[in-house]
């Protein structure tokens, strides 16, 4: 049974010490620290306890930004990614918003798949928007209606 909770600061810990074992270039605990700040929307999918997804959005007028979505890594590819899509893109309508937008690296099979599976369509790039080894990496831009 998963249940979907508010992050707060007293989980910083333990989601920034996911996040550097998920990503090459993960976001810091004041990353973190700085979206629960602004306000901006963050979720842990907790199952007996535990922690095993968490996500971060940020909405603008009737945009809604996905900016991080994790899954524990032994946990990956049974349905977590796409449940916690599920409720973000369920909150975002509920907050009217019209549109969620996402970067996506494009080394990121995974990731596409996932989102395009619940139906985001890529529309544009941004040109070295994720660090990579040795320089910059362009993001795929992708959007899906709501
Ligand atoms: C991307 C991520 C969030 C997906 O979550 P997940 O729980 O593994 O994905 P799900 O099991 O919900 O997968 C849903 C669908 O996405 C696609 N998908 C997910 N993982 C995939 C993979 N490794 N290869 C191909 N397609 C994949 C499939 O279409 C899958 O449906 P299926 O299993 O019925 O074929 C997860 O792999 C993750 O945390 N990756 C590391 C962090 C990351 O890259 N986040 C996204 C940054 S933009």
């Amino acid at each position: 049974m998963v249940r979907y909770e508010p992050m707060t600061v007293d989980n910083l810990d333990a989601v920034a010490e996911m996040e550097q074992r998920v990503y090459p270039f993960p976001w810091s605990r004041g990353n973190f620290a700085d979206s629960l700040a602004a306000g901006h929307g963050a979720w842990l999918a907790q199952e007996q306890g535990r922690m095993t997804a968490y996500a971060v959005t940020m909405q603008v007028l009737d945009e809604v930004h996905l900016l991080n979505l994790t899954v524990l890594p032994e946990l990956q590819r049974r349905g977590r990614g796409g449940a916690m899509l599920a409720h973000l893109l369920e909150l975002a309508r509920n907050a009217a918003a019209k549109r969620m937008l996402l970067e996506v690296r494009p080394g990121n099979v995974p990731g596409q798949a996932l989102y395009r599976r619940h139906g985001f369509v890529e529309i544009g790039r941004r040109r070295d928007y994720y660090p990579a080894p040795g320089g910059r990496e362009d993001a795929i831009v992708m959007a899906r209606e709501l």
